[in-house]
């Protein structure tokens, strides 16, 4: 299947509490994207991710319930959008396994997430690696399995996961180079400009890591508490406000409409007690929510309608996933040990003929619709695989020269440049002279037998 439309795709660590930073910066904007019509989403729990950072399973089974729950009550629509869960995808850790082969440990050193607990063992004086799992050290190669199993374009992310789309796109150009083929689209991260950062309710940040959160489905009651909660400085009521240095002003922009903003920012300006600023910023947030918290409610009320709903999208993104790892499991080797003698199999030998192995020229389709030719040396190795033609007609032809050429090593030479992309590895051009030349005997022996 060539994909015509922009495939976005995005995973949520199932750790933790949704809150409004996570509403703002991540859960709105995405379900925003998600209704663009040139766009395929993929947004899914990584519940493996999970247990890299915590060790506690309710906690990774309640946290995916609610964030499942979440990103159905803001809107998400299970019909248009692909929404799974991580693990029930079993190609993605296997195609972790494939891509783990492949990726240098030095990459993996590189990490950001790694060096940062290395540096903190180090400045302790412990162990550099001390309570380092290697789940933590492996943890871009899931991500990039995650990425990669789907061939996304784009990946809607935060700046600290930059280096890790970064990851996926060396790892995955490594495999196409290393098993010739543009078996995987290269990623790019999307960093979402306009979203806001909210600031918590001690005006760093929101982020769990900080204890600063409000999370997003406390009840009305508890959710005006915890804006009453956030800092201010202690200017009062009737001394003009800097609305640019508020974090209650911060917070209220993220919801609020432009003509509101302007409004809030007059009233800044006019003196507004702080109270009444909370007031009318719970008011604004409780408005957005309300609506969107009972259908929470419903939703984890109901667990089994979760479950059902993300297996059923499970099922369907494994439609596009299982047929592409068996390509992937060929293309590595991992292959059905009875295709290697059967007739007209891949890489068939031909040793019932004592004359050793017969090389071959096969032409085929890849899933993005162009057209490739590889030269077999009918060992099951591959010599030559042609870079991709918008023709069949091309490949076709270049094919036949080539093996019209025979043994001319110097014709042949000619030729290969047009057969590769430039920055294609070394072809073993020996090798493929040599096949090349028993191709063209076979094929004046059969004309002689026809004629
Ligand atoms: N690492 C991401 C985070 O912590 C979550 C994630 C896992 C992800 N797999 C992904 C994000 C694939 C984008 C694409 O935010």
């Amino acid at each position: 299947m060539s994909h015509e439309k922009r495939r976005i795709l995005t995973g949520i660590t199932t750790s933790g509490t949704p809150h409004l930073g996570n509403y703002v910066g991540a859960i709105r904007p995405a379900i925003a994207a998600s209704r663009r019509a040139d766009a395929e989403s993929f947004y899914f729990l990584a519940d493996y991710h999970a247990l890299i950072k915590t060790g506690d399973p309710a906690r990774v089974q309640q946290s995916t319930l609610e964030i499942a729950a979440s990103w159905l009550a803001c809107g998400l629509d299970p019909d248009t959008v692909h929404f799974y869960r991580q693990s029930d995808i079993p190609e993605i850790p296997e195609l972790t396994w494939f891509l783990t082969c492949v990726t240098a440990k030095g990459l993996l050193n590189r990490a950001h997430a790694y060096k940062a607990a290395v540096d903190q063992n180090n400045a302790a004086g412990e162990d550099a690696d001390a309570g380092i799992t290697a789940g933590l050290y492996m943890y871009p190669v899931l991500m990039a399995a995650d990425i990669l199993v789907f061939n996304a374009h784009e990946v809607p992310v935060g700046r600290d996961q930059i280096q890790h789309i970064e990851m996926a796109r060396d790892i995955g150009q490594r495999f196409n180079h290393l098993y010739g083929g543009d078996w995987f689209t290269l990623p790019e991260a999307r960093i979402e400009g306009n979203v806001a950062t909210l600031p918590g309710t001690d005006g760093r940040k929101m982020s769990k890591s900080y204890d600063n959160t409000i999370p997003l489905w406390l009840p009305a009651k508890d959710l005006r508490k915890a804006i009453l909660g956030i800092v201010t400085d202690s200017r009062a009521p009737g001394e003009a406000k800097d609305p640019d240095t508020s974090n209650i002003f911060a917070i209220y922009q993220a919801f609020a409409s432009a003509d509101e903003t302007a409004a809030m920012r007059r009233a800044f300006a006019d003196g507004i007690a702080w109270g009444e600023a909370k007031q009318a910023l719970f008011e604004r947030i409780d408005a957005e929510l309300a609506p969107m918290r009972e259908r929470y409610e419903a939703l984890v009320a109901e667990p089994e309608r979760i479950e059902r709903l993300l297996l059923d999208g499970a099922r369907r993104v494994r439609e596009i996933g299982s047929p592409f790892l068996r390509r992937l499991r060929d293309a590595v080797g991992i292959r059905p040990l009875d295709e290697l003698h059967a007739k007209g199999g891949r890489e068939s030998r031909d040793r019932a003929s004592a004359r050793g192995p017969s090389p071959q020229i096969k032409s085929y389709r890849e899933a993005d619709g162009k057209f490739h030719f590889k030269l077999d040396a009918g060992d099951g190795s591959v010599l030559l695989q042609s870079r991709a033609f918008d023709s069949p007609k091309d490949a076709g032809r270049l094919a036949a020269a080539l093996v019209d050429a025979g043994d001319d090593a110097h014709a042949i030479a000619a030729l290969l440049p047009q057969c590769v992309t430039t920055d294609a590895p070394a072809l073993p051009t020996g090798a493929i002279v040599a096949a090349l030349a028993q191709l063209k005997a076979d094929k004046l022996v059969k004309a002689a037998r026809k004629a």
